[in-house]
């Protein structure tokens, strides 16, 4: 089942060069969030050892999810879904597959996509990119969203027959023979969480599936499922601007469950960037943010004060905006895992960049006091898009 790798990939000289170059930066600020590890190690995804080809970097890794659902993977995941879906102009397919090539060289680990992103070329290119390294790198998708013929219908579908059709053509387009992590994308309202999780626990049986989660869903749906099949991930919203997870008791059930937990997002779509202002025009057909009421002109005028806050406490540290949100949600818990999308090499690099930074208690406090002193501005959702989340 684990292809050796081909294409070996390789140590690029300016990536080595930039890791010192960080790893120095934090050795001028403390101890790492999550140290920089100097040697190769293999991976042990999904249980076992898999080829480390010489000169491939290794990043630190977490653990989400515990007992028969621990899954291991690099502290800092990759969100595929920009590439294709919902993120406006990407490069060409070429260039994608060369990023993830680049991320799979610097030693992430935990790809994300999903049947709805495209839908499915998320997915085709992940399988085109990635699929030679399986085994060693895991790419997690998610069911759940409605897709006949290729195209979105805006319902829900989570029956079990839906669920193992969708498995087999996703097993197909990520060119694997098992699904490392297959998450409930929204919950079904006309089927039970219990049935759901009676099909993933047939299918981590039968092979086909690993490890499994859910995204937005409640505490007590997360109880529900997790007494039938235990969960890896809960995949939800959340970063600096928005903090429910935090409030509504999704991750005090993952903590006392030990169920891991992916922040979705977790530069709010780009904005904790800095590179997004009043003035950004989205990509009408291919950008859901034209949707969203937080990224309306007004509202972003209105939130941009968060950004200089980061800006501002970042030039203290010679850390950027993004690394800031980004080290904000790795501090808060060892079992959170951020999957921020990019097309661009350099923000890949400044983004795994992230991890050779530590801040201590006392400065996130600081950080977090300063910017929940700014009220956010805009919903993160419309009506409708609210209907769907728990
Ligand atoms: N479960 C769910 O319901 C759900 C929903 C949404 C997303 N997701 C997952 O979460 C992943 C990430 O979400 P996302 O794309 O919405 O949000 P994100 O990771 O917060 O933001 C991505 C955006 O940030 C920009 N960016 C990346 N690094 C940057 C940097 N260092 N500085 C400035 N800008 C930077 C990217 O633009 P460039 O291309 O220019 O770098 C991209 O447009 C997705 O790929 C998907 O896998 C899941």
């Amino acid at each position: 089942m684990y292809n050796k790798l081909k294409n070996v990939s390789k140590c690029s000289r300016r990536s080595f060069l930039k890791a010192t170059a960080a790893m120095g930066a934090a050795l001028a600020v403390g101890p790492a969030v999550d140290k920089v590890e100097a040697a190769s190690r293999a991976v042990t995804a999904n249980g076992r050892k898999a080829n480390m080809p010489e000169g491939t970097k290794s990043i630190a890794h977490r653990t989400l999810g515990t007992g028969t659902a621990a899954f291991e993977v690099s502290a800092l995941g990759f969100g595929v879904m920009g590439m294709t879906y919902n993120r406006s102009q990407h490069p060409d397919k070429k260039q994608c597959i060369r990023l993830l090539h680049e991320a799979v060289d610097r030693g992430v680990t935990l790809f994300d996509t999903a049947i709805i992103y495209g839908p499915l070329n998320n997915e085709e290119l992940a399988g085109e990119a990635l699929g030679e390294f399986r085994g060693r790198v895991n790419v997690t998708t998610k069911f759940g969203h409605e897709v006949v013929d290729g195209k979105a219908t805006g319902r829900q579908d989570s029956r079990p027959a839906t669920i193992r059709r969708y498995c087999e053509e996703s097993l197909k387009r990520l060119r694997t023979d098992v699904i490392p992590m297959f998450y409930q994308h929204r919950f079904d309202r006309n089927t039970p969480v219990e049935e759901v999780a009676a099909t993933l626990k047939d299918l981590i049986k039968e092979g086909k599936v690993l490890h499994w989660g859910m995204c937005e869903v409640n505490a007590e749906t997360i109880r529900k499922a997790h007494a039938i099949c235990p969960l890896t991930a809960i995949q939800s919203e959340y970063h600096l601007m928005h903090r429910e997870v935090e409030r509504n008791g999704v991750l005090d059930v993952c903590r006392e469950l030990g169920i891991g937990f992916v922040p979705y997002s977790p530069m709010n779509r780009g904005f904790l960037g800095g590179d997004l202002n009043e003035y950004t025009v989205f990509d009408a057909p291919n950008d859901n943010r034209n949707t969203l009421p937080r990224f309306t002109p007004e509202a972003m005028r209105a939130n941009y004060r968060i950004v200089n806050v980061l800006q501002r406490f970042g030039r203290e540290y010679g850390m950027t905006s993004a690394q800031l949100a980004l080290g904000w949600l790795l501090q808060k818990e060892p079992w959170i895992v951020p999957i921020p999308g990019t097309t661009k090499l350099a923000h890949l690099d400044e983004n795994l960049g992230t991890l050779a930074f530590a801040l201590g208690k006392d400065e996130w406090k600081r950080l977090e006091d300063e910017v929940t002193a700014i009220p956010v501005t805009g919903d993160r959702y419309n009506a409708e898009q609210q209907k769907q989340v728990q």
